[in-house]
């Protein structure tokens, strides 16, 4: 290992002990050295995050309305053939061709395109217009005429009551600070029909607490598993099956059936 990383590994590991046990202002101060100097906040404490990064609500919006891509099988491939499986061995399944389902958060609409000619209708929305113009480009391609992409903000989505056989929401809620996550939640469950199936997919942390993650702008929430179901299960939802997509478990996937 060269020595500048070693280096950097140590300096790593004293912040990192160093903002386990230091009082409330002292932490403020060390997280605001480290956003200054290499741009990354992780942190345990949502009023401390709220404080060092202020612009974090709309941060995240802007981070991901500057990709122009995000080709689950092109930008991580592994991370759609983890997933993909699970789709076509718990989700699809249950699927029918008289289906309308919704995709929301669908990118560049990788998963979209997966379930297109299993159901009648795939309705997708993403907040990005540069993915969601690519989405429409891919579909034109490949001649998929049955995916209808417009985009959306979930803040503000007025999904339509009732009208979902199905519905898919992968690596959305990872997005999505506390107060409009259990709005959203809401607002999907109103617009499934009862009994209908609700397949997520996000990233998630195994500390005590729930972290909030800040890189160069890039703004993520990994909450605790027993958060991230009981945002489903307190929301009208019930657990049918959950999985970790990776082996150190910061990815899970869970179907759930409208309540
Ligand atoms: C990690 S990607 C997941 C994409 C796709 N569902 C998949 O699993 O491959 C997250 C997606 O959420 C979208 N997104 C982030 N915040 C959003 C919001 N507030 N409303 C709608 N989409 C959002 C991003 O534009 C991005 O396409």
């Amino acid at each position: 290992m060269k020595k500048r990383n070693v280096v950097a590994y140590f300096v790593f590991i004293c912040c990192k002990k160093l903002l386990a046990v230091s009082p409330p202002a002292v932490r403020l101060l060390l997280l605001k050295l480290r956003l200054m100097l290499t741009g990354k906040v992780y942190t345990t404490d949502r009023e401390e995050f709220l404080k060092v990064v202020p612009t974090h609500r709309t941060a995240s919006a802007r981070w991901w309305q500057r990709q122009s891509c995000w080709q689950a099988k092109v930008a991580t491939p592994e991370r759609y053939n983890r997933l993909a499986p699970y789709i076509e061995t718990a989700f699809a399944p249950q699927l029918s061709k008289d289906f309308t389902v919704c995709d929301l958060a669908c990118a560049s609409g990788d998963f979209s395109f997966l379930i297109a000619d299993r159901v009648k209708q795939v309705e997708a929305f993403d907040l990005s217009a540069d993915m969601i113009g690519m989405a429409k480009e891919t579909a034109a391609k490949m001649g998929i005429k049955n995916v209808d992409f417009r985009q959306a903000a979930a803040e503000r989505l007025q999904l339509p009551a009732d009208r979902y056989d199905a519905f898919m929401m992968l690596g959305l809620l990872t997005y999505i600070d506390i107060p409009n996550a259990a709005a959203i939640v809401k607002n999907v469950g109103r617009s499934m029909k009862p009994q209908a199936k609700l397949i997520v997919k996000d990233s998630i942390t195994h500390n005590t607490s729930a972290q909030y993650v800040y890189v160069k702008s890039y703004v993520a929430y990994y909450r605790t598993e027993k958060e991230y179901l009981q945002l489903f299960e307190g929301n009208g939802f019930r657990l049918l099956h959950s999985t970790y997509l990776e082996a150190r478990k910061g990815s899970i996937a869970a179907i759930f059936e409208k309540a």
